[in-house]
C-alpha cells in the first residue's frame, strides 16, 4: 500500500502573515524555517478548517481573536482570507474543498464562497454557495444554508459529503503542553488526543484497550527516544486520571513508578508526539496529524528516533511537522520533496519548495537538510514564487493540474 496522502494541496489568501501560498503535500511533509517566519500560520489554516467544522465558524474565528487576527494585516488591507484544500478520500475520490470569508460593513463575517467538488465539477457531487445562496448543487434538495456558517456543516448529514466532513474534522494537530500533560485529568472518551496532550491519559487509557500493538510501538519508541523510560500507563486517581511511567533508577532491582507530575518535559513532550502519530486504531484513526516543533525539549541524540518515528507514522496517516532543528533534519536520506521552506520576507510569509540548487545537492546526498539549514540554504524557490505571484491559482473552480 503507498502512503496515504488525505490532503494533496493547500492554497491560501492571506491567512495570517500568509499573502499567498500554494503548496503540494506529501505522505510526511516538514515545514522548515526560522522562528517566527509562519510555519505554525500554515498549520493554524489547517487546523481553522477542522475547529469550524467541529464546532463552529464563529467559534474557530473567536477562539483566535476574530476576523481581524485571522486575516492579514497589511498596507493592502485585505477585508478577506481564504482557503482551498484539495484532497483523495479513502476511496480514492479527488476533489477539493474550499471558502473565503470576508468581512462586513456592519461588524461581522460572512461566508463570501464556499464550495466542495468531488470527483469533477460537472460529475458530482459538488455544491456551490455565494453569501448564503446555493448557486449550484448535484443534490437536491439541498438543507437551507446562511453565510455566517460553512455549508459542509449542514451537509454532513448526507451520505456524498459524509466522508469529506469526516476526514476534515478527524485532523489532529498537536502542539504538546507538558504542564497540562502533567495534571490530573478528567477521564473522557480519550479517542482523539487533544492540541495540547490535555487529554492524554484518556488517550493512552483508550489505545491499551483497543490498540495494543499501537501502544506497543509508542512504547518501544519512547524508550528510544528515552532510554530510562521502560514503559507508561494510564492511572486512575479518584474520579481523576494521569500517567505512570516505569523508570530504571540505579541500583534498585526493579523500575520505580512515577506519576506525570514528576516527569521531565521532554519525556512528556515525546510521549505526546508519539501517541499523536500512532493514536489510530481499528475505532479511529485520525486522517492528517500536524505536529508543531517536535524536537523542543528532546536531546539532539533522540532526533534519529524522533524522525524515524515520523517517518514510520506517516506510512499510514498524513504527517505534518513545523521545525527550525537542523538535528531533526540532519538525515541524508530525507527526500528533497519532504520539505517546504518558510520565509519571512516583505512583511510577509512565503512557503515553497526547496530552490533547484539546494534540492539537487539533498538528491545527490551531498548535504542533508540540516546541514543546509545551518548553511542558511534552506530557501523557497524564488521561480516558483515569483511565477505563483504573477499567476494565483483561484481557490474556486475546477480541478488544478
Ligand atoms: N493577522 C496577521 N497578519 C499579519 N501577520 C500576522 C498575523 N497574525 C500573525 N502574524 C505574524 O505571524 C508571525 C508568526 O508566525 P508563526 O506562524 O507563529 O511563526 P513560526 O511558527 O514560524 O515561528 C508573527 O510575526 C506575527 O506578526
Ligand atoms: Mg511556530
Amino acid at each position: 500500500m503507498s502512503a496515504p496522502v488525505f490532503i494533496t494541496r493547500v492554497v491560501l489568501r492571506n491567512y495570517k502573515s500568509i499573502g499567498y501560498c500554494d503548496v503540494h503535500l506529501h505522505a510526511l511533509t516538514y515545514l522548515v524555517g526560522a522562528n517566527g517566519s509562519g510555519k505554525s500560520n500554515f498549520l493554524d489554516a489547517l487546523h481553522l478548517v477542522r475547529d469550524a467544522l467541529a464546532g463552529s465558524l464563529d467559534n474557530a474565528l473567536n477562539e483566535r481573536g476574530g476576523l481581524t487576527e485571522v486575516r492579514r494585516r497589511s498596507s493592502g488591507h485585505p477585508t478577506h482570507f481564504g482557503i482551498r484544500l484539495e484532497f483523495e478520500l479513502m476511496d480514492g475520490k479527488r476533489g477539493h474543498y474550499a471558502f473565503n470569508i470576508g468581512a462586513l460593513a456592519s461588524r461581522g463575517y460572512e461566508v463570501q464562497t464556499e464550495e466542495c467538488v468531488i470527483s469533477g465539477v460537472s460529475k458530482g457531487p459538488f455544491y456551490k454557495i455565494e453569501r448564503g445562496e446555493l448557486v449550484a448543487s448535484s443534490e437536491i434538495p439541498f438543507p437551507a444554508v446562511t453565510a455566517d456558517r460553512l455549508a459542509l456543516v449542514a451537509v454532513s448529514g448526507m451520505k456524498v459529503f459524509r466522508p469529506i466532513f469526516d476526514a476534515l474534522t478527524s485532523m489532529g494537530f498537536y502542539n504538546l503542553n507538558p504542564k497540562l500533560m502533567r495534571e490530573l485529568q478528567k477521564p473522557q472518551a480519550g479517542r482523539l488526543l487533544k492540541p495540547v496532550g490535555e487529554n492524554i491519559a484518556s488517550v493512552i487509557g483508550h489505545l491499551e484497550r483497543v490498540g495494543p500493538e499501537m501502544m506497543e510501538t509508542i512504547q518501544e519508541y519512547l524508550q528510544t527516544v528515552v532510554p530510562t523510560v521502560q514503559g507508561v500507563e494510564r492511572k486512575r486517581i479518584g474520579p481523576m486520571e494521569t500517567l505512570e511511567f516505569r523508570q530504571d533508577m540505579a541500583g534498585a532491582k526493579h523500575p520505580w513508578h512515577f506519576f506525570a507530575q514528576n516527569m521531565s518535559d521532554g519525556t512528556l513532550r515525546a510521549l505526546g508526539i508519539l501517541t499523536a502519530l500512532f493514536q489510530g486504531n481499528s475505532d479511529y484513526a485520525p486522517s492528517l496529524v500536524g505536529i508543531e516543533e517536535p524536537e523542543t525539549a528532546l536531546h539532539p541524540a533522540a532526533s534519529a528516533a524522533l524522525r524515524d518515528a515520523l517517518a514510520r507514522a506517516s506510512e499510514h496517516t498524513q504527517v505534518i511537522v513545523t521545525s527550525h532543528s537542523p538535528d531533526l533534519l540532519d538525515d541524508l536520506d530525507l527526500s528533497e520533496n519532504a520539505l517546504l521552506s518558510v520565509d519571512f520576507e516583505g512583511g510577509e510569509t512565503r512557503i515553497a519548495r526547496l530552490d533547484e540548487a539546494s534540492r539537487k545537492s539533498m538528491y545527490n546526498h551531498l548535504f542533508s537538510a540540516g546541514e543546509l539549514l545551518r548553511l542558511n540554504q534552506l530557501a523557497p524557490d524564488a521561480d516558483i514564487l515569483d511565477d505563483q505571484a504573477l499567476n494565483p491559482t483561484d481557490l474556486f473552480g475546477k480541478a488544478l493540474p
